[in-house]
C-alpha cells in the first residue's frame, strides 16, 4: 500500500500555517513542519493522528539547517514571512534569500509542487517589505519554475492578527489611529479560504507556474475596517486621523526599541498603496473556491473583546 503523501511546510507554526497544517491533515496527508522553535510548535501535533504531524528544526536564514529536510515530500509550502526587518531576520534574508533556499531544496527533493505564499501589491508598493516579497517570488520561480504563487490581501482569522491587535488597543485607548487618513483599500480574506487555496494548489497540477491574487468578496477602506471593529465589539472608541508623516516619525522611534515595533516606517509606506486584487489577475474563482465574507466569522473571532 502506498503511504499517504508528505507535505513539508515552512512557516507551519504561524497564523496561516496552523490552518494549512489542519487542511492537509484533514485530507490524510503526512505533514512535516519546519520551525525555529520545535517545542513551541508541539501544539500542531493535535491537528492529526499520532505521527501524522512531525515537527523538525530549520532556520531559512541558515541554509545548512535545511539539509535533507524536504526529503520525500510530494509538496513543499513556503509560508515564512516577517513584518519588520531586523538583524538576521531581515526582509532580504527571509523573504528573498530564504525563498530561494526553500525552492532549491524542494527541487532537489523532487517535490511535484511548491506553493509559495507572497502578498498582494508586491509589484506596486514602494516599501522594502513589498520589494523583498517580489524578489522572493522571482527567486522561487527561478529555482522551481512550476512554483505556484499566492498573493493574499489582509488575512483575517481567530488568532492574533489585524483586528485583534486594534481590538486590544481599544481596551485601553479612547481612540484608534487612521494612518494616512484611513483611505487605503483592502480586500480582507478569511484564513480558512487562503488555507484551502494553498491545499488546492499543492494538489492540482494545472496551477503550476501560475500566480493567484486572493481577496475576499468585499473591499473596505482602513476606516471602514475600524468602523467594522467598533460595531462588532460594541466599543465606543473614537477614530482620529494620523497623518503618514506623524506615523513615520512614531515608526522611527518604535524601530529603535528592542520590542517588536507597533508600526514601522516601511509599514507606513506600504499603507500608501491599495491592497486589492487587480482586474487582470486570476484568483479564487480560477481555483473553484468561493471566499466567504469576513463578517461571517468576525463576531466569533472578536468575542473576547466584545462588550456584553
Ligand atoms: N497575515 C496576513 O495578513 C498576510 C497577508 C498577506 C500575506 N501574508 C503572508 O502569508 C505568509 C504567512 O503569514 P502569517 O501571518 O501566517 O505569518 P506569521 O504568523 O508571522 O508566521 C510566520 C512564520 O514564519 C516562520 N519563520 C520566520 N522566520 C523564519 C526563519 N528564519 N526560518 C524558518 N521559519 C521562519 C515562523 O516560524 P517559527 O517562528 O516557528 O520559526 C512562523 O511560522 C507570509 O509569507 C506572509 O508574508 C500574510
Amino acid at each position: 500500500m502506498q503511504p499517504y503523501p508528505l507535505v513539508t511546510i515552512f512557516g507551519g507554526s504561524g497564523f496561516l500555517g496552523r490552518h494549512v497544517v489542519k487542511r492537509f491533515t484533514a485530507a490524510g496527508w503526512r505533514v512535516r513542519v519546519l520551525t525555529r522553535d520545535c517545542v513551541a510548535a508541539e501544539f500542531l501535533k493535535v491537528a492529526g493522528y499520532p505521527g501524522q504531524v512531525v515537527i523538525d528544526y530549520a532556520d531559512i536564514t541558515q541554509p545548512e539547517t535545511l539539509q535533507g529536510k524536504c526529503a520525500g515530500s510530494s509538496a513543499v509550502v513556503n509560508l515564512v514571512g516577517v513584518l519588520y526587518s531586523r538583524g538576521q531576520q531581515s526582509f532580504t534574508r527571509v523573504h528573498a534569500e530564504g525563498a530561494r533556499v526553500i525552492a532549491q531544496h524542494a527541487a532537489a527533493a523532487g517535490a511535484t509542487a511548491l506553493v509559495h505564499v507572497s502578498a498582494l501589491g508586491v509589484g506596486a508598493a514602494d516599501a522594502q517589505y513589498a520589494k523583498s516579497k517580489q524578489a522572493g517570488e522571482d527567486a522561487a520561480r527561478g529555482e522551481f519554475p512550476a512554483a505556484t504563487t499566492l498573493r493574499p490581501s489582509l488575512i483575517i482569522g481567530p488568532e492574533h492578527g489585524f483586528f485583534q491587535r486594534f481590538a486590544r488597543m481599544s481596551l485601553v485607548a479612547p481612540a484608534l489611529p487612521l494612518i494616512g487618513g484611513g483611505t487605503t483599500r483592502f480586500q480582507p480574506v478569511l484564513v480558512t479560504d487562503v488555507a484551502e487555496a494553498v491545499f488546492h494548489c499543492a494538489t492540482h497540477g494545472e496551477t503550476a507556474g501560475k500566480t493567484y491574487e486572493l481577496g475576499g468578496p468585499e473591499i473596505y477602506t482602513f476606516r471602514q475596517l475600524m468602523e467594522l471593529l467598533r460595531s462588532t465589539t460594541r466599543r465606543g472608541f473614537a477614530l482620529v486621523n494620523l497623518p503618514s508623516c506623524v506615523a513615520s516619525l512614531m515608526g522611527a522611534v518604535a524601530e529603535l526599541l528592542p520590542l517588536p515595533p507597533m508600526i514601522t516606517r516601511d509599514q507606513v509606506r506600504l499603507l500608501k498603496t491599495d491592497n486589492v486584487v487587480s482586474d487582470s489577475a486570476e484568483g479564487f474563482a480560477a481555483l473553484g473556491i468561493t471566499p466567504r465574507p469576513i463578517t461571517a466569522e468576525l463576531p466569533h473571532y472578536l468575542a473576547r473583546y466584545t462588550r456584553q
